[in-house]
């Protein structure tokens, strides 16, 4: 979604801004601008569409910036207002001497403008985020102090919102503010930044502030004060952020995406590392902080997200009622919030999220905090909003996801709800010890699989060649492995755009085949061993019926397998229990090829953002 940048200090401010906005770019955007302080005044250059297109814009009006020695700059992803010229960011105060960049909606924008119009403001575009242009610009007009004026005017903003605001006047001044929207400052010498995200900055400085809701910054060259709505001063801590630059490089591979699907063998490494290391030790998962003999009595469990998070939820329910025998509800947050729940003090609250920073999300893990329950949240990024409201933590480790696809996120997810199944399960004793034993070692063997399907992938490649010109496909699955059929399909269907589908395979007839004649590819996931292997098989023996063409995704050696299928794609031995950790690989990489086949926009698909901050 949106990502704001500012800059000011002693380096080129067009470059910084640029660089800043590009590493924000995977968040997925319609428009961009920028707003510099250049000669006692505040330009503003603004485009449609990508980057590049502002960049040509800034060459154009090249012969009009001097020496630019502050600035900020934005991508715009639309809520309120079409993607166009008018609405795209940096917005201006009706005399043009103020400039603000907004992440977020401001739900009462709409009485706010009326008012505004009544003291005769001019506006100019339909988003919400003129109006804080106005309303800043009018209480400067009364405080002549750009800080206490920003102090002011958030008072009045219901919503959310991560700003930042220059003013003609304050040379070289930026003030930002934040509630429920992430904002941090890069912390340099003889310069600072301010951001919405990390990469925004990662390449000049890795010491970083955190805002809090409430908190106003007023960031120059040289200093940076942080105070609360009240105007006094907050001690903040300055953290150093784990990752090197190179996090965001897409080291000779050709897609982001790509990279970080390659990355996943190493992904798991990191999360199993330092919790399981010995068949014979038991996992240690010190981030869950509810004491061991309240988690023996614990009954029910509640698992909130969305996407990609919420399928890799769904193979945590099964595993941890399988090997832990606690029941677990698995809701999207978009669900949980608009209801009235049973969550209560005794439930396990679980929030998981690559970003940390999905709306829907957050609100449900307030709700669920509300209501007295432990919550633990499992996320990518420990120093997201999601992980601030955590009672247990557990991070991901699995370095920052460019892509807009989740990949490795989900890998470490499904990992991460391996080790907390089996830690429940040895706490309440409910494994067999052999079993357990073997469990682990195959949970240590992964990463080495992984790396057997990404040593070769031509098979995959030739699949997604022969498939990539079919516009609908069902891939059917049962039991823990129908969650893989969900996300395989979610894949395809959000970087190529065709129309895929995740079915529980014994349904098929239930409906869906109904659909089945020769252009509906059924992609069916079969693991020899598993208690629903041969059912599957009679559920592709049906559609193969009705001319479907078929694509097997198994471990099987069977040679009547390639009889029956049109398409093999083959994954090393594994057991079922195991298995969602392996076949998402193969699934992603179908996806991937797939899209890049149809020449799509495989990182940066249409109409989707990284992390969706708005509900
Ligand atoms: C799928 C994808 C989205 C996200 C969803 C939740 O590839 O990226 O479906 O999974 O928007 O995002 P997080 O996990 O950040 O809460």
């Amino acid at each position: 979604m949106c990502g704001i940048v500012g800059y000011t200090g002693y380096r080129k401010v067009i470059e910084v801004l640029f660089n800043g906005l590009t590493n924000l770019e995977y968040r997925g955007y319609d428009s961009a601008g920028i707003a510099v302080r250049d000669e006692n005044e505040i330009k503003i250059y603004k485009s449609l569409g990508k980057l590049i297109n502002l960049k040509n814009e800034v060459e154009r009006c090249k012969s009009q910036i001097k020496n630019p020695t502050s600035g900020i700059g934005h991508i715009r992803w639309a809520t309120h207002g079409s993607p166009s010229l008018i609405n795209a960011h940096p917005h201006t105060c009706s005399c043009g001497k103020l400039a603000v960049v907004h992440n977020g909606i401001i739900e009462n924008y709409k009485a706010l403008r009326e008012e505004l119009i009544q003291q005769g403001c001019v506006f100019r575009s339909q988003t919400d985020t003129e109006t804080i242009a106005h309303l800043v610009a009018l209480e400067y007009s009364k405080v002549k102090d750009l800080e206490e004026a920003v102090r002011n005017s958030v008072k009045r903003l219901q919503g959310a919102y991560a700003i930042c605001v220059m003013h003609k006047d304050v040379p070289d001044v930026i003030v930002g503010a934040r509630k429920h929207a992430p904002m941090l400052i890069g912390v340099g010498e003889g310069e600072n930044f301010i951001a919405s995200d990390t990469p925004a900055v990662i390449e000049y400085t890795k010491k970083t502030i955190y805002l809090e809701d409430n908190e106003i910054a007023l960031v120059t060259k040289n200093n940076v004060k942080i105070t609360d709505i009240n105007g006094n001063i907050v001690n903040k801590k300055v953290e150093v952020l784990p990752w090197e630059p190179v996090a965001l490089s897409k080291l000779g591979y050709k897609h982001f995406m790509l990279k970080e699907i390659h990355e996943q063998p190493d992904v798991i490494r990191n999360v199993l590392n330092g919790k399981l290391y010995d068949i014979d030790e038991a996992i240690k998962l010190n981030e869950v902080k509810i004491d061991k003999e309240k988690l023996k009595d614990l009954n029910k469990i509640e698992i909130i997200a969305c996407g990609t998070s919420l399928n890799a939820a769904l193979v945590g329910k099964y595993l941890i009622e399988d090997f832990a025998g606690i029941s677990v509800e698995v809701e999207a947050s978009s669900e949980y919030i608009y209801r009235k729940t049973t969550t209560n003090s005794s439930t396990l609250v679980i929030g998981v999220s690559q970003s940390g920073e999905t709306a829907d999300t957050i609100t449900a893990i307030k709700q669920a905090k509300e209501k007295k329950s432990h919550v633990l949240i499992i996320t990518n990024r420990p120093d997201s909003n999601m992980a601030r409201l955590a009672d247990s933590l557990i991070p991901l480790n699995a370095g920052i996801e460019v892509s807009v696809a989740a990949t490795k996120s989900y890998s470490a997810q499904l990992i991460s709800f391996y080790l907390l199944a089996i830690y429940l399960a040895e706490i309440k004793n409910s494994l067999n010890k052999e079993y357990l034993k073997n469990l682990k070692h195959e949970l240590i063997q992964l990463p080495t699989k992984m790396e057997e399907i990404l040593s070769n992938t031509s098979n995959i490649q030739e699949c997604a060649r022969k498939f990539s010109s079919y516009k609908n496909f069902i891939y059917i699955a049962r039991g823990i492995n129908l969650s893989s059929a969900y996300e395989g399909a979610l894949k395809l269907k959000e970087i190529s755009y065709i129309n895929a589908t995740g079915y529980p395979a014994g349904e098929l007839k239930h409906g869906p085949i109904a659909m089945l004649d020769e252009t509906m590819p059924v992609l069916s996931i079969l693991i020899p061993g598993g208690i629903c292997y041969e059912k599957i098989l009679s559920n592709s023996e049906e559609a193969k019926a009705r001319n479907a063409k078929l694509i097997a995704l198994t471990s099987s050696e069977d040679e009547n397998i390639k009889n029956l299928f049109d398409f093999v794609i083959k994954i090393p031995s594994i057991s079922e229990i195991l298995s969602p950790a392996l076949t998402c690989v193969p699934l992603q990489l179908l996806a991937y090829y797939i899209a890049e086949f149809l020449g799509k926009d495989v990182d940066q698909p249409r109409n989707l953002a990284k992390s969706v901050t708005v509900e």
